[in-house]
Order: C-alpha cells, then sequence, then structure tokens
C-alpha cells in the first residue's frame, strides 16, 4: 500500500481519485491551499500564489498527484488568463522543485496536464508524439508539462496525464450542457465537426491507478478514451439518451458573442486524440463508447 500526497484534491478529479485510492487501501493526504480553506487544521498546505509550501512534511511519500489548477471556465480577461497560467505553471515549478530537493522524493509524479496541449486540429489524429498546437491553451499545457522536469531529472517517474473532456454528472463539462439538453435546445456547435476527445471520469480514476504503479508509462499520456467523436455526434448521443431532439445548430457567432475565446477553445475546436500508450500498455476502458461514457455518467449521483 502506498502513501499518496494529492493536490487539487477538492476538485472533481481529485475527489474521484482519492475516493478511489482510499478504497484500494492506499493512505491519501490532501495538500490544500492555505488561503483557500479557512479551516486548514493539521493539513498540509501550500500557496502557490506566494511560494509557500509545507516542505518538511512532504518526505516520505511514495507517489504524488498533482491535479490543482484555477477552473478555465467564465470568461478569460487578462486577469483570469494569467491566473490560469500561473496557477499551473508557478504552482507545478514549486511543487516539482521542493521535490526534487527532499531527502526522501516520492518514486513517482502523476501531473496533470490536457489535450489541450495538441490545440485545433481538425482531422488529424494526434497521439502522444504529435507536437503542440497554437494558442492559449495549448501554450499553458506545454509549459505546464515542462516545469515538470525538475522531478523528472530528479529520478521521480513522471506522468503528464493529457487529460480530455471528463465526462462526470458531478462537475465539469456535461453538467453545464445538460440543461440546454433537457430542454430540447442541444444540437452542433459552430460547425459540429469539431472533434471532443473525452473520458469517462470512472477511467480516468483507473488510469492514475494504472500509473501509479506501472512503470512503463512516463512522461505524456493521452487520458482520454479511444471512441473520440465529432460535437454533432456527441450532441445526437447525449440528446438520444435524453430523449430529447438535437436540432438547435448554435452558430459559432454567438457562441463568441457569449463567451469570447474561451467558446472558441473549448467548444468551437478540438483535436482528435488517441490514448496510443494506454493502448500499448493493455489498459482496458470500462467506458470506450461514448454512449456508455454518457450512461454511466448520467447515472452518477
Ligand atoms: N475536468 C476536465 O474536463 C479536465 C480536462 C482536462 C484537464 N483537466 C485538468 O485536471 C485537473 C483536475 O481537474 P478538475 O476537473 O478536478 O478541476 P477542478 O474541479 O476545477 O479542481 C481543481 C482544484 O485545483 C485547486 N485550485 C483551484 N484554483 C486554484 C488556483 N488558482 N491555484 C492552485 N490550485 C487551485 C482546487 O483544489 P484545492 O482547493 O484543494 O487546492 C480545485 O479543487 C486540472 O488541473 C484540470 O486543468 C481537467
Amino acid at each position: 500500500m502506498k502513501k499518496v500526497l494529492i493536490t487539487g484534491a477538492s476538485g472533481l478529479v481529485g475527489r474521484a481519485v482519492s475516493d478511489a485510492l482510499r478504497a484500494d487501501g492506499h493512505t491519501v493526504e490532501p495538500m490544500r491551499r492555505a488561503s483557500g480553506s479557512a479551516d486548514s487544521g493539521s493539513a498540509i498546505t501550500w500557496d502557490p500564489a506566494s511560494g509557500r509550501i509545507d516542505r518538511d512534511r512532504l518526505d516520505g511519500f511514495d507517489a504524488v498527484v498533482h491535479l490543482a489548477g484555477e477552473s478555465i471556465d467564465g470568461r478569460w480577461t487578462a486577469a483570469k488568463r494569467a491566473r490560469i497560467r500561473d496557477s499551473r505553471v508557478v504552482g507545478t515549478r514549486l511543487l516539482c522543485e521542493t521535490l526534487a530537493g527532499l531527502n526522501s522524493p516520492p518514486s513517482t509524479l502523476i501531473a496533470a496536464s490536457a489535450i489541450g496541449f495538441y490545440g485545433n486540429r481538425g482531422d488529424e489524429v494526434c497521439d502522444e508524439s504529435s507536437s503542440a498546437g497554437n494558442g492559449f491553451l495549448a501554450d499553458v499545457a506545454e509549459r505546464w508539462e515542462a516545469t515538470t522536469s525538475p522531478a523528472l531529472e530528479a529520478g521521480i517517474r513522471t506522468v503528464n496525464l493529457r487529460i480530455g473532456i471528463v465526462l462526470s454528472s458531478r462537475g465539469g463539462a456535461l453538467p453545464r450542457m445538460l440543461l440546454p439538453f433537457r430542454l430540447g435546445l442541444g444540437g452542433p456547435v459552430g460547425s459540429g465537426r469539431q472533434y471532443w476527445s473525452w473520458i469517462a471520469l470512472d477511467d480516468l480514476v483507473g488510469i492514475v491507478r494504472t500509473a501509479l504503479d506501472d512503470r512503463r508509462l512516463i512522461g505524456p499520456v493521452n487520458a482520454v478514451a479511444p471512441g473520440a467523436v465529432r460535437q454533432r455526434e456527441f450532441a445526437t448521443t447525449l440528446a438520444r439518451l435524453l430523449r430529447r431532439p438535437s436540432f438547435m445548430p448554435l452558430p459559432a457567432f454567438a457562441v463568441r458573442a457569449m463567451l469570447g475565446e474561451m467558446g472558441d477553445a473549448l467548444l468551437l475546436t478540438g483535436a482528435h486524440v488517441v490514448p496510443k500508450k494506454l493502448t500499448e500498455i493493455g489498459f482496458e476502458f470500462r467506458h470506450p463508447d461514448l454512449a456508455s461514457a454518457l450512461r454511466a455518467a448520467l447515472a452518477e449521483r
């Protein structure tokens, strides 16, 4: 059994990973942001913004799962963009430089990244060897991954999980789609041809579990299901499961007017990302196809 430190443990993925690892019998300790929770008590804390971290309490963990980062939801004002970037780049540098300098560093670091790394790729199929794309999210993801290098150089096996759109009713993108779809207002967004590469929350947890143990996983790993679809098919599948129509187009100009650059990056563009490394090691997805993943997400409590 392992002793695992988790950042971003209060988030959608962090809660699911913490629960699953505890259920497996591991000891899980969250590292909370001191400024983010009034009552941190005896918890291990850090404040990525000011560079403070409970260094003395980080010795002796077997693994670190690093998920912290400002939500990319909301309008990307200059201040919001700075928080999205710095919470990942500055926070990851602080964590990784600290881990690299410990007397007893962890043997494994599993660090979140995102398929935003690939940018807008049209019909190109992207595996882990594909180059970084262009745009704000691609730039952030590239730097986010690069700042884990002090950990890797210190001999810590570092896995950069390029996470796709996480499907869960408990948070992330899906709950925000449900209301319009339930009202019969779902349908193609923009051209509807853009790829959405997604992952069931349950499978993402399975990938983290696998990455903790499987030493074949190192460096970038696409945490997406094999069944990426175009947005139009995503809309049709979700509407079918909800027994609603999916005819209502949402034109690109309306998305840009409502959401600005964030709408362009998250809704109107995408990349067809495939889980090459996970397939090579024989990882078995519980929800390899979209209908199965959405059914599981809609059944969550
Ligand atoms: N959900 C998705 O679809 C998706 C897709 C691709 C990549 N990812 C990445 O996977 C990671 C986990 O995703 P998630 O959906 O669980 O995110 P989330 O629900 O937004 O949780 C992220 C956690 O990060 C911490 N955090 C928030 N703002 C922060 C800031 N300004 N500085 C430092 N830490 C901050 C918080 O934890 P504490 O309060 O405990 O510190 C928060 O609960 C994120 O890095 C995200 O970018 C997620």
